[in-house]
């Protein structure tokens, strides 16, 4: 297959276009992240990329907490609103009447109305030049009730998680394949 170069462009994805929510003091704010990802399993670890301009760094450096909600993609214009206006000009929990779930944490609420929270205490901060990568410690995780199966099993397929890349939001659909099943063939 002929491949056209396209300079040096990030093409890493679809990544979760996740609803990142943070708070200090009375203040709470929800930033939206395509920029998120795994990167320890014990303990469990993420990792988030934040530019410094944004309201919601100064809030999860104070703070050092946040919680990452992944949206399905029937919330995509919940996803767009919170990415495209800053929590210093709109409540955005208000705007787009969410329920502030506090959880664990002391600041940080979860987003109720996502399928999919995570509650995560900051453990490292790498400031890179155009972005702040915060390392967080998952302290607890929650998922919807549909979302679990009879056997208490996590099933991804029942939820129709949203994905991003290189601007454009997109559809996440399932394959039913599960993890090995080539070794059965
Ligand atoms: C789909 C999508 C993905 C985004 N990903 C990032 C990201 O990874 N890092 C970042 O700093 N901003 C990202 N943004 C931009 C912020 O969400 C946006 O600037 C937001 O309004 C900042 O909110 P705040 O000032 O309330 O924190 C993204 C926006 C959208 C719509």
């Amino acid at each position: 297959m002929a491949k056209s170069k396209q300079s040096t462009q990030l093409l890493l994805g679809p990544t979760p276009a996740a609803l990142i929510a943070s708070g200090y003091g009375a203040v709470q704010n929800i930033i939206t992240l395509a920029w998120v990802g795994v990167v320890n399993s014990s303990p469990p670890m993420v990792s988030i990329s934040v530019r410094p301009n944004r309201h919601s760094y100064d809030m999860i450096k104070k703070s050092g907490e946040f919680t990452v909600n992944i949206p399905r993609e029937d919330q995509v214009d919940i996803v767009d609103g919170c990415g495209t206006v800053s929590g210093r000009n709109l409540n955005k929990f208000e705007h787009y009447n969410l329920t502030a779930a506090l959880g664990t944490l002391s600041y940080a609420p979860m987003i109720k109305e996502c399928p999919i929270s995570m509650e995560c205490i900051l453990k490292h901060t790498l400031n890179l030049e155009s972005h702040a990568v915060f390392i967080g410690q998952v302290i607890s995780s929650y998922v919807e009730e549909e979302i679990v199966t009879e056997k208490g099993v996590i099933d991804f397929e029942r939820c129709r998680i949203l994905g991003f890349c290189s601007g454009s939001y997109l559809r996440t659909v399932p394959l039913n394949l599960k993890l090995g099943y080539t070794l059965k063939k």
